[in-house]
């Protein structure tokens, strides 16, 4: 009886450094707690609630810390015990991850009970070093024509997809996701609504695709350290699964949502505001994300997809910016497309993929060009032949409208109509080859 007693005792430890709540600003908790760091993780002791608010230390002053909350915190009150544990957090990671949806720390959120077995992998990581990366040399195939077609995408490549709200950047994102060609796709739902998440999860389950999805989900009403962890337990999931030996496909919606969570913890730190209220750090964490992923060595590749929102169609948004810089490419939706009902919105022209001409055949370039002229001169020539203006010469008019009428044929998909890179650059092979039999005619 009494042996039961003294093991409980064994888990209790001798001296807990604790403190107290001074005040709260905002979402922060001010403490003070000796010699706790920054990361550790603390417990409030909250008078009106019987549950402990789990808090993070994420920034230390002379004689207080600040403490950002995993939770609301409701009942905390000035003089709460403050407890530091001398824990990190950390993201659980796994092979039974598979064909789950995880909440910002790797626990299941989709009732289909817990995780049997985990390994426990640190949030942060150092930089990787660059000589361990390797040249990126083949494509992988989304199914959607459009992309792998003119905006190929190589195997371990970082892509992004922008987009103004509401122009189809989580369907195109969905749709990529029901037919992956990689081994794994960790798809990491950030500042997403609740229902979206569901709609997604349930999209990807119909195709059968679950078994080799993790899905990491952070809604929009968790607090902002929430929805910042969620994005690096993501991070942590698809480099275990690379270390596996697995190419992954990482797709992160959105990295907008990322920045704004980012924004909320820098300034309520007391970091300055820069551009639309951007703090530094959120400049330093994006590129830092970006960078894990990519083709490597000794692992399996990381190919990814960010998509970010440009607000307004402001193209020169400072957090649009910061992405395209470091990344190796960009889908572009656009919002005409979109009113016109021409889904997927992606605007071929101004989009590029940075290693087309690494991973693609020569002849595939050279079709992909002759279609880009035919999409230039349909443009120039649109407005000619929508007032059908006589003047123009209708034998070239028309050609020029029936290519279009091809081409438009080959860009419009539906989101469950899946075709591979392969069979989809066939298919523009046998148009541009039919132009150039009618035109030796
Ligand atoms: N490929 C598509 N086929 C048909 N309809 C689409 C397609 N893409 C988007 N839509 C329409 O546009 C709506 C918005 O799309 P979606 O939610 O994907 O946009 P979003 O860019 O992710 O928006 P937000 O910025 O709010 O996250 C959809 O509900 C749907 O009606
Ligand atoms: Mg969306």
């Amino acid at each position: 009886m009494i042996k039961k007693y003294l093991t409980a005792l064994d888990t209790i430890p001798v001296c807990k450094r604790h403190g107290k709540v001074l005040q709260n600003k905002g979402m922060v908790i001010e403490a003070t707690c000796p010699d706790t760091y920054i990361g550790e993780i603390c417990e409030v002791h909250a008078k009106f609630s019987s549950q402990n608010i789990v808090a993070e230390v994420v920034a230390v002053n002379k004689n207080k810390v600040l403490l950002m909350p995993y939770q609301r915190i409701k009942g905390v009150s000035q003089g709460s015990i403050v407890y530091a544990t001398g824990k990190m957090a950390v993201a659980k990671v796994g092979d039974n991850l598979l064909g789950r949806v995880v909440d910002a720390f790797g626990n299941p959120i989709d009732s289909k009970g817990e995780l049997c077995s985990y390994t426990e992998y640190p949030l942060y990581k150092e930089p990787i070093n660059p000589l361990t990366r390797k040249a990126i040399t083949e494509p992988i195939s989304t199914g959607i024509r459009a992309i792998d077609s003119f905006i190929t995408i190589g195997r371990g490549q970082r892509m992004g997809l922008f987009a103004g709200s509401g122009v189809g950047k989580s369907t195109l994102l969905a749709a990529i996701c029901h037919n992956i060609s990689e081994d794994v796709n960790v798809i990491a739902l950030i500042g997403e609504r609740g229902r979206e998440v569901e709609e997604f999860v349930q999209a990807i389950a119909e195709t059968g695709m679950m078994e080799k999805t993790v899905v990491i989900s952070a809604t929009a009403e968790q607090p902002p350290l929430i929805r910042v962890h969620a994005v690096y337990t993501a991070m942590a999931i698809a480099e275990y699964f690379s270390e596996q030996g697995k190419n992954v496909l990482f797709t992160f919606d959105s990295v907008t949502r990322f920045a704004m969570a980012l924004r909320e913890l820098g300034l309520s730190t007391g970091e300055p505001p820069t551009v639309k209220g951007y703090t530094p750090s959120v400049f330093s964490e994006i590129p830092a994300i970006i960078e894990r992923c990519g083709s490597f060595r000794q692992r399996g590749a990381i190919s990814a997809i960010f998509s970010v929102l440009v607000e307004g169609e402001d193209f020169n948004d400072p957090v649009a910016d910061c992405v395209r810089a470091i990344l190796d490419g960009h889908v572009v939706l656009t919002r005409e497309l979109a009113e016109r009902a021409h889904y997927p919105a992606i605007d071929v022209l101004k989009s590029t993929s940075r290693l087309f001409r690494q991973i693609n055949s020569a002849a595939h370039i050279q079709n992909v060009a002759s279609v880009k002229r035919a999409i230039v001169q349909y443009q120039e020539n649109r407005e000619l032949m929508e007032l059908g203006v006589a003047g123009g010469d209708p034998g070239r008019l028309l050609s020029i409208s029936n290519r279009w009428l091809q081409i438009e044929d080959f860009l419009l998909q539906d989101t469950r109509s899946i075709e591979s890179l392969v069979a989809g650059q066939t298919r523009l092979a046998t148009i541009t080859a039919s132009w150039q039999e009618s035109a030796s005619v």
